[in-house]
């Protein structure tokens, strides 16, 4: 695993929009899995910054998105689509028709993660899968469990999840207690995997995925098996790394 050690967010930002850019500049048309979550907005604003100034173009560019909550209406601004279309795809130039976030207002959640499975393979493969990670290992929604699922599927969220994404809703609000999911097999058949960590609250999720063994109590960890993977973090995120 190549691992990337920035001083800042900001810093960590621009290291993740260059990766991304290299996959573009490569393949205009290219696959683009991405994520939503707080560690991304900053790879976001500077994608924009990029397409603004010209350096990028999305107009060829297709994407699929990890996850969504369930249900959830895509209209609602906790939505995982909401977020994504304030965040990056109303502010580029992309085609909306060539991105793919899981329908969380599906009437059949199991129908729709076999649907969301055969649009990505037939897209082909994922030129690069941006990834953050929870603060308990998760990838995806793809949560520590005694087994892990291998496709998108339907999954409860974990009390480590639901504590933590309960700072994005506000009183009143109800925040879902499930989501449609990539598996671990989904996320892993991409060409390139970028996993982004920031902040302490990650340390232990991040010494787990470096100790480089597998354990389904911390999924990030299963991306030992994959040959092309970039951890960009900071210090803080690296501080129960022993070296
Ligand atoms: C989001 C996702 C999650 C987040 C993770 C970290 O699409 O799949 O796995 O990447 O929960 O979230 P933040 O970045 O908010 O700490």
């Amino acid at each position: 695993m190549r691992v990337i050690v920035c001083e800042t967010y900001e810093e960590m930002s621009v290291r993740a929009a260059d990766e991304i850019a290299a996959v573009m500049q490569a393949r205009p048309d290219c696959v683009l899995g991405l994520a939503t979550g707080s560690t991304p907005v900053g790879m976001y604003d500077e994608l924009v910054r990029r397409c603004d100034a010209g350096e990028l173009d999305f107009s060829p560019v297709r994407t699929v998105n990890l996850d969504e909550y369930y249900p959830i209406s895509p209209d609602n601004a906790q939505s995982y689509r909401y977020f994504m279309n304030t965040n990056l795809f109303d502010r580029v130039n992309i085609d909306k028709k060539n991105t793919a976030v899981p329908d969380g207002s599906a009437e059949d959640p199991e129908a729709e993660c076999l649907a969301y499975e055969q649009k990505i393979a037939a897209l082909g493969q994922v030129d690069i899968q941006v990834l953050g990670i929870g603060q308990n290992g998760h990838i995806g929604f793809n949560e520590p469990d005694s087994a892990l699922h291998p496709l998108t599927h339907l999954t409860a969220l974990t009390e480590s999840t639901l504590r933590a994404n309960a700072r994005f809703f506000s009183q009143g609000e109800v925040m879902p207690t499930a989501a449609l999911t990539m598996g671990m097999g989904t996320i892993l058949r991409a060409k390139k995997i970028l996993i982004l960590a920031n902040g302490a609250s990650k340390a232990d999720a991040v010494a787990t995925l470096l100790s480089g063994m597998l354990t389904t109590a911390c999924p990030a960890s299963f991306l030992n098996l994959h040959d092309d993977v970039t951890l960009i973090c900071d210090g803080a995120a690296m501080s129960k790394v022993n070296v």
